[in-house]
């Protein structure tokens, strides 16, 4: 069950930061695709954003997804979370990211990757100088999936120390040794299904990042857009089990992994973990599935 005296909640993805050689080449494919219009921060650093959606493209190695950051309510609630976690004896450090307001808390999970919560700032304006069409359509930044090889103690770190809530677990299948145990947790700080997953893969890295639209539709105008840019999915589109959403994926010039979702199943605040057995369905109800490494 949730602790519902974490005072996480609710708690937002804001944005994340993924890491390239050239972030700037990056920033051009956001800005054309996605509609994110590109912000020079730094020789090293470009934010890209557009409506409901905002990534900074650092340089550094390709893939590499040193922090996520969500944004809190307001300073009581920051204030609150900071003093729990300073009680818990979890380190705090210094915020990564310049779209927090100063005090921001930032703290490092099992595999080294900063988890930050903060009062976001805006910075730049957005869509201006991104292709119009994309920015039209809704993509609102919503979850990050990762790798690990230490499924148990991000559990731990994620639920128990912050406080987010696991929505679902899923099983691993009868080829694992053993059998039964955790393969995927989903983490929800916010009535939506989830904002983090985390699954047991052979390294810890970036899997996927999601932005969330408003209706199938949706997904219908951004693969027609897609297509006349002669891009395609490389999965989907499709029905995950948990979380309940459609979906499709295509990769980034740097192969990240991005998702484009809509109907995300939301859930209260106390309904208690679920948990799923390890199928093709429960990865996509319609079609195949996408066994990860
Ligand atoms: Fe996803």
């Amino acid at each position: 069950m949730h602790r519902t005296d974490s005072a996480l909640w609710p708690a937002t993805l804001d944005h994340l930061r993924l890491d390239s050689p050239d972030p700037q080449a990056l920033a051009r494919f956001y800005r054309d695709v996605l509609g994110m219009a590109p912000a020079v921060l730094s020789e090293d650093l470009v934010l890209a954003q557009g409506p409901g959606r905002r990534l900074l493209l650092g340089r550094g190695e390709r893939g590499h997804h040193p922090f996520s950051a969500w944004r809190i309510e307001h300073a009581d609630q920051l204030a609150a979370l900071r003093h729990r976690l300073e009680a818990a004896g979890v380190p705090l450090l210094q915020s990564p990211t310049p779209l927090f307001e100063p005090g921001a808390v930032a703290v490092r999970d099992p595999d080294g990757r900063l988890a930050v919560f903060g009062l976001p700032v805006q910075m730049g304006t957005a869509a201006s100088a991104a292709s119009t069409r994309a920015a039209a359509l809704p993509a609102r930044l919503q979850h990050a999936v990762v790798a690990t090889t230490q499924l148990e103690p991000l559990r731990t770190f994620y639920a128990d120390v912050l406080g987010f809530a696991v929505s679902d677990t899923v099983l691993k299948s009868q080829e694992h040794e053993p059998p039964g145990q955790a393969h995927v947790h989903f983490f929800r700080a916010d009535p939506e299904h989830h904002s983090l997953a985390v699954f047991t893969g052979t390294s810890a890295r970036h899997d996927h990042h999601c932005y969330e639209t408003t209706c199938w539709n949706d997904l219908r105008d951004w693969l027609d857009y897609l297509g006349d840019l002669d891009i395609a999915p490389w999965w989907g589109p499709g029905r995950h089990g948990p979380g309940h959403n459609l979906f499709f994926m295509i990769k980034d010039p740097d192969g990240n992994n991005i998702e484009i979702s809509a109907e995300l199943e939301v859930m209260t605040r106390v309904q208690p973990p679920r948990q799923w057995p390890n199928s093709r369905r429960m990865y996509n109800h319609w079609g195949t599935s996408w066994v990860r490494a």
